[in-house]
């Protein structure tokens, strides 16, 4: 039995399904979509590619398999088009559809190809990362990196279905889960306070990836996401939230270097930063502040420079990198502070001064 969470975009509107031991593609018309094209990556195909295929087959579709190489490197224009290469020559026309079997890396990529291949073919998101289930499978945004920066290039896209296998997490390894953990942090900060209260109180079991837990948590990140997201789909406003912690965040991937630290590690230090701008500048209570950073750490997260073995960073690049981040206007980036554990704001603008204080301070724990 699924657990079923509707994303409201009217004729683009569609299912989350959260269960175990369900299968992606049953939303495709196997007459309408006869073929699909499977994209995944070289650490997720074999473990769950076969059983994919079977199930695709079962409902009567042919599988063209690609696998690209496990890492966020493979988020590249490259692979955008050996993969339109590889729907072309299996012939699959505007009927057919795109499943991305995958961590947010797959998500990403295999959806912006759905995005511009034929100008846009079905696409399914079959998440097998926490942090895939609870965000990047969820919303239609789809993209790769430049060298320039993360997510440069991109479209949205909505997928036709999200299958969110809960049973496939098992073989996810530690240090990946954990960074998924921030997102859902994150989730609790932005929206609902009771969710923070939740992870704060089991910790311990959601590390030990507690069954019934899990599938509560991931239920209810996926339908906070889908209420953003059926209010402002193109992120003109309110959808803007969901980057809490990502300004610092997707600086600090690039000034690091892809691969170094986790995205969800580079979202909990960001998360942390905001939360000492958050002090400064929205008077976010010193006691919220700090549960933010003990949940992060509890979940053995980096909410320190020094935690994220980046002691030695230096202000300066983080900046430069800031500035290019897409959501910059002239330089200036946009901010989504806290007020309290629950409530943010976004489109904060913040003092140089105030913010390389924050940075200073982020060395510390
Ligand atoms: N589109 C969006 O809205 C959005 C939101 C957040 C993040 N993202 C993007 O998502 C990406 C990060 O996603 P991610 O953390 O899932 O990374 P990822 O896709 O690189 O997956 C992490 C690692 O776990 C492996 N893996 C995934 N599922 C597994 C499983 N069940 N068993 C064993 N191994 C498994 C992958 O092969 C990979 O090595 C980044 O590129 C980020 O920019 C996108």
């Amino acid at each position: 039995m699924a657990r079923v969470v509707h994303v409201d975009l009217g004729e683009r509107g569609y299912a989350i399904r959260i269960g175990r031991d369900i299968t992606p593609g049953e939303t495709l018309d196997a007459r309408a979509a006869r073929r699909v094209l499977l994209v995944s990556d070289s650490n997720v195909e074999p473990l769950y590619g076969e059983r994919c295929r079977r199930a695709l087959a079962g409902r009567g579709q042919e599988t063209v398999t690609a696998v690209v190489k496990a890492g966020e490197d493979s988020k590249s224009i490259e692979n955008v088009k050996s993969l339109c290469e590889k729907a072309a020559a299996a012939g699959l026309d505007r009927s057919c559809a795109v499943l991305a079997l995958g961590g947010g890396m797959v998500g990403d990529l295999a959806g912006f190809a759905a995005a511009v291949f034929l100008r846009g073919v079905k696409l399914v998101q079959a998440p097998t990362s926490l942090l895939a289930m609870v965000d990047s499978s969820v919303g239609g945004k789809t993209a790769i990196n430049l060298s320039a920066g993360k997510n440069l290039v991109g479209a949205f896209h909505q997928p036709v279905e999200v299958t969110a296998d809960l049973d496939v997490l098992a073989t996810l390894p530690e240090r990946e889960y954990v960074s998924g953990l921030a997102e859902v942090v994150k989730y609790g900060i932005i929206w609902d306070a009771v969710l923070f209260e939740t992870l704060e109180k089991q910790a311990e079991a959601v590390l030990k990836r507690d069954a019934s837990l899990l599938e509560d948590i991931v239920a209810r990140c996926c339908a906070i996401k889908a209420e953003i997201v059926a209010m402002d789909e193109h992120e003109n406003g309110v959808r803007s939230i969901l980057n809490f912690g990502h300004t610092l965040g997707h600086a600090i991937e690039t000034v690091a270097g892809y691969g170094r630290l986790l995205h969800g590690e580079a979202v909990a230090l960001g998360a942390a930063y905001a939360a000492r701008v958050s002090r400064a500048e929205k008077g976010l209570p010193e006691e919220a502040a700090r549960r933010i950073v003990g949940l992060l750490e509890r979940f053995g997260l980096p909410a320190s420079l020094n935690a994220a073995g980046l002691g030695a960073a230096s202000w300066e690049p983080v900046r430069r990198a800031m500035a290019a981040d897409k959501k910059t206007r002239g330089g200036l980036p946009r901010f989504v502070l806290a007020e309290s554990v629950g409530s943010v704001v976004f489109g904060c603008e913040v003092g140089e001064e105030t913010l390389a204080k924050a940075f200073e301070g982020l060395r510390e724990s």
